[in-house]
């Protein structure tokens, strides 16, 4: 039985759509792309959810598999995640849940469920006091690494080691309304660790060897070929569960005092990964969804 699957991007051109859309009609599925801001929702009128064109997404689909789901206002992002629940409130399967995409977005919120589950990650003092800011900046033995709470692809990160510095910040960032989002500087050399979950598995995995501290692919990093043991498999597959990702990019320093987790991506892309392993990462997301929707 063909069933539809709608891919939720922003960027139907881009090679991880690509990927996935080419997957889906390698195994019989007639692929619906479409991007939140072109969505129509409706209360006490039907269809409940159209895309701009009058497609009616309950009726058509199975399931959603959401890629980055964009900037935007906040009202913007709280309405689309709001349309996304309530699709699947009334049945439709969607990958990564609402719920998930929503805590990964918020460093803050993630790590403290992480931290709650015996998960290691970096000490992080988050305030919207400039003062208390400069008290979390010396606590955090005065070499830091600052960045936005809802951040993206290493982009607004600075690792900053002194105080005038540190002060200036703090203080132009208050004035710009934002929270103060301060980590502990985490000597992990130039890589981590990315894992790739899916499900309850990891299905592949890499490292991300950088020329600095920050090791983002988008900011240059390289992918390297890496055979996870058990211990860090079973340590990806808990934060994913932990914040409710079914499918998940999981980032692990190591440090010093063993692996950290740095953060968990909802939305991961996977070109660099692909070129790594053997795993057909689109086919191995896709068949997740076809599975989730025979349940
Ligand atoms: N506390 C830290 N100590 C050392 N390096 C860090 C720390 N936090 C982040 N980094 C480095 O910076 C990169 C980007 O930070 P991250 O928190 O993942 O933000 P983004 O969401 O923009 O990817 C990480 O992949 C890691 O290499
Ligand atoms: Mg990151």
């Amino acid at each position: 039985m063909p069933q539809r699957i709608g891919l939720l991007t922003r960027d139907t051109e881009s090679w991880c759509s690509n990927q996935l859309l080419k997957s889906m009609v390698k195994k019989g599925i007639d692929p619906l792309c479409f991007s939140l801001p072109d969505l129509v929702a409706r209360v006490t009128i039907k269809p409940y959810v159209t895309t701009k064109e009058g497609i009616d997404l309950l009726k058509e689909l199975s399931a959603i598999l959401v890629r980055p789901i964009g900037r935007g206002s906040l009202e913007e992002i709280i309405f689309r995640l709001d349309v996304l629940r309530g699709l699947e409130r009334k049945g439709l399967i969607i990958i990564n849940p609402p719920r998930a995409i929503e805590i990964s977005a918020d460093k803050h919120r993630s790590l403290t469920l992480m931290e709650e589950q015996g998960i290691k990650v970096p000490p992080t003092i988050a305030t919207e006091d400039t003062e208390a800011a400069m008290r979390a900046f010396e606590e955090l033995g005065g070499d830091v690494v600052i960045k936005p709470i809802f951040g993206s692809r290493g982009m607004g990160i600075g690792r900053v080691n002194d105080p005038e510095t540190a002060w200036r910040i703090f203080h132009a960032l208050s004035y710009t309304r934002h929270v103060l989002y301060i980590q502990k500087f985490i000597p992990h050399g130039t890589r981590d660790i990315r894992l790739f979950v899916i499900g309850d598995r990891v299905i592949a995995a890499m490292y991300r060897e950088a020329d600095s501290w920050k090791t983002n692919i988008d900011r240059g990093a390289r992918p390297v070929p890496f055979e996870p043991s058990k211990e860090l498999e079973d340590l990806a597959i808990k934060v994913a569960k932990t914040i409710g990702c079914k499918v998940a990019g999981v980032d692990v320093m190591e440090s010093q005092e063993g692996y950290i987790v740095n953060e968990i991506n909802s939305q991961p892309g996977f070109r660099g990964l692909q070129l790594v392993t053997k795993v057909n990462i689109a086919d191995e997301i896709v068949d997740y969804i076809l599975e989730n929707i025979r349940r």
